[in-house]
């Protein structure tokens, strides 16, 4: 049977942001911008490069800012057309055009894996990737893609991962496997021997992390349905694909390019900073100013 498309990206959007109070008192983290666009575009603009054309976002109470800046905004184009604003017109009117919206509600952010769940119906039954867009990953192949072309070869689930230092493996899930050559390559892909959420830096199976890029089958649905709810009564998406490995086989690709914790306050500040200095029109004024600063 031929590898069914994916064509459907879900983005969990409705956690509460604590790491990064209090700007996430009463504005979603996914709004905070990255110098000029907010965090989630990034993601967004990842998966429509990747060939994915709809996306589903589940959100929560106090997120209407996420809805509001994907769609048109009728009176800020106005003015912006009366004052004759060209380039902002096109540039506001450029992401309400990105790509078809749809929206669900988790109410209570009961995990992850929960926030999966209540997709289960806009995805139906198909793959789906799944993009945690406080993650952004600079890379020249999008991120998602790359995974795609490994769901592709192997027909199975995918989760990126990435090396990460023993100090700082206990903040992920993290993976044991064996690695499998592919394309002359034999340590990017790996067959999923085990989950394991956020171990113990002696526990840990190895330094391989989970990050916020999947690709998923429809199957995980009943997955997560069947799991308990772990650590603070939240629903574990590390805990549902353990359970899937029981059926069917799981890979994991150590993907190209460079991850940013936006979500983390330093994560987020490297983020900026690295951003900033790439921009064509930024970077050269903002270089001089690091440069300047008494370090
Ligand atoms: P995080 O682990 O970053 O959690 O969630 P969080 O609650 O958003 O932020 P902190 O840790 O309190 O600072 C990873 C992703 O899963 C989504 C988040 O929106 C984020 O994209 N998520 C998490 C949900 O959609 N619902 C949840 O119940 C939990």
């Amino acid at each position: 049977m031929p590898t069914a498309k994916v064509r459907k990206a879900v983005f969990p959007a409705a956690g509460l942001g604590t790491r990064f109070l209090p700007a996430t008192k009463a504005q979603p983290k996914e709004m905070l911008p990255l110098v000029d666009k907010p965090i989630i575009q990034y993601g967004v603009e990842e998966a429509i490069q990747s060939g994915i054309t709809n996306i589903i976002m589940v959100t929560g109470r106090g997120k209407s800012a996420i809805e509001d800046h994907f769609d048109v905004s009728f009176e800020l184009e106005h003015l912006l057309e009366t004052r004759k604003k060209k380039e902002l017109l096109a540039l506001v009117r450029q992401v309400s055009d990105l790509i078809n919206i749809a929206y669900t509600r988790q109410k209570e952010a009961r995990g992850l894996g929960h926030a999966v769940l209540c997709a289960r119906e806009l995805v139906g039954g198909e793959p789906f990737a799944t993009v945690l867009a406080d993650d952004v990953i600079d890379a020249e192949t999008p991120c998602i893609r790359q995974l795609l072309d490994i769901y592709e070869f192997f027909s199975a689930p995918v989760l990126a991962v990435m090396e990460v230092p023993p100090e700082s493996i206990s903040a992920y899930g993290c993976i044991d496997a064996e690695p499998v050559s592919h394309n002359g390559s034999k340590n990017k892909v790996y067959r999923i021997r085990d989950l394991v959420e956020k171990p113990k830096a002696s526990e840990a199976p190895s330094n391989l992390a989970i990050i916020g890029r999947y690709i998923l089958t429809p199957d995980i649905f009943d997955s997560i349905d069947k799991v308990e709810a772990g650590a603070g009564g939240e629903i574990q998406l590390t805990d549902a694909l353990k359970y899937q490995l029981r059926s069917r086989p799981i890979y994991a690709f150590k993907f190209d390019g460079k991850r940013y914790d936006a979500g983390d306050k330093l994560g987020f500040l490297k983020a900026t900073v690295e951003f900033a200095m790439r921009r064509h029109d930024l970077g050269g004024p903002f270089r001089e100013y690091l440069k300047g600063l008494k370090l």
